[in-house]
């Protein structure tokens, strides 16, 4: 029994949404499979998976390249992508929309060009003590270059940020502000809006990272004011190797290219070269066109289910969870941020989180276990990883009883 019944009381007509997804009825140890795995990569409906097999079969060519009709239809086509990216974050031009290879591909862009060009001896770059790695070794690196000092915004125990301490910390040194919009450990939900604001106070721009916020909530980057935006395609049930850099177009004009080669540029000697307008300053080599495609998919799909319905379901899974897992004994929730989207990271009393996800994972369970690539908020906890939950809008409290049932069984196995 892992599907509800009824349409949801956030709208979400959950017996339709799983049916798009053809992974949702495989068997995984002679299980039905449950997908709590989603803040890792969530999984395709088959209008993205068709989107591909489409492009493969009817309309192969490269872009912005070719005189001849398929070069020229799937040009139209993938800045056709863009712009549905664009229309998706409120983006105020399309070529504020950079695709890169994903958030970690868009993070290092940033900090390298950024850095190349405004980062000095000296100067600072905050980052938050709830970063994935992706959005502090790029900074670390290119402070370890240019001599200037990484800062971190210190959180509570609830796994917050402490904004007087983030106020403390912008100071005329500080260059650039790089945050997680939503965490993917703690699932706890940034006041991004708060942040840029304060930031923009003293003039310093603000990256967000937002792969684990684009499959879960409305992103309005023009009402946010982000200077920089960035996300994955296969999170937001897209492909894989394909990912977006929104740029205000002030800073990506600002920002020298990162890669360069086919397609970056306007004219090449051996002498000089003149760079392309964006976005094709910052698009070396051919991109990764069927993923453009699937994920402009993607993005059509969830907005047909409607963000809002999505975060408002994923919440009544979020509160379901919270409450089963606290009643059971040893269980220890890690992140109790007031604001927090679907994810629930836990730790479970003389139990290691490797043993339980193995046990799960035998119950046809999916779930992440280890440090999350947050090895600075695990010291923060003291502890060596957690299990983590995710959820996704196609998830059930079914599905979620069926998990706790099985975690209660790992845990009386393992005592
Ligand atoms: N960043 C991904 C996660 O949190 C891989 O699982």
């Amino acid at each position: 029994m892992t599907q509800s019944k009824t349409i949801t009381k956030s709208g979400i007509d959950i017996i339709k949404i799983r049916a798009d997804f053809p992974i949702l009825s495989k068997k995984i140890n002679g299980k039905p499979l449950i997908y709590f795995d989603n803040g890792a990569t969530a999984q395709k409906p088959k209008l993205v998976i068709d989107a591909i097999d489409y492009y493969y079969k009817n309309q192969n060519a490269n872009v912005h390249r070719g005189v001849h009709t398929l070069s020229q239809e799937i040009t139209v086509a993938y800045e056709n992508a863009r712009a549905t990216i664009q229309k998706h974050i409120n983006a105020l031009h399309a070529h504020e929309i950079v695709f890169t290879k994903g958030t970690t591909d868009s993070i290092n862009l940033v900090a390298s060009s950024f850095g190349k060009k405004f980062i000095s001896e000296g100067d600072e770059v905050l980052v938050s003590a709830m970063e994935h790695h992706s959005n502090i070794l790029p900074w670390q690196q290119v402070c370890e270059e240019k001599g200037a000092i990484l800062k971190v915004i210190p959180i509570n125990e609830n796994g917050e940020l402490i904004v007087s301490e983030y106020k403390r910390l912008l100071t005329n040194k500080t260059k650039i502000v790089a945050i997680a919009h939503i965490s993917n450990t703690l699932g706890t939900i940034n006041n991004i809006e708060e942040l840029i604001a304060l930031a923009h106070v003293k003039n310093i721009p603000v990256l967000v990272d937002g792969a684990q916020a684009i499959p879960h909530t409305p992103v309005n980057v023009q009402l946010l004011s982000a200077d920089f935006y960035v996300f994955s395609g296969h999170k937001v049930f897209g492909p894989t190797g394909v990912g977006i850099l929104y740029g205000k177009e002030k800073w990506l004009n600002e920002l020298p290219p990162y890669q360069v080669g086919g397609g970056t540029i306007k004219t090449v000697t051996f002498e000089k070269t003149e760079y392309a307008d964006l976005p094709l300053k910052f698009e070396a080599g051919t991109p990764h066109i069927e993923g453009g495609i699937g994920l402009a998919a993607a993005i059509d799909y969830i907005n047909e289910i409607g963000l809002k319905n999505i975060a408002a379901y994923e919440h009544e899974l979020l509160v379901h969870a919270t409450q089963a897992l606290e009643k059971i004994a040893g269980v220890k929730i890690i992140g109790k941020a007031k604001e927090k989207a679907s994810v629930i990271s836990f730790v479970v009393d003389g139990l290691h989180p490797f043993d339980l996800g193995t046990i799960l994972d035998q119950l046809g369970i999916a779930v992440r276990t280890g440090h999350h690539c947050t090895q600075p908020l695990m010291n923060f906890y003291s502890i060596p990883g957690t299990i983590r939950a995710s959820f996704a809008f196609y998830n059930t409290k079914e599905e979620i009883d069926v998990f706790i049932e099985g975690l209660q069984r790992a845990i009386t196995m393992l005592r």
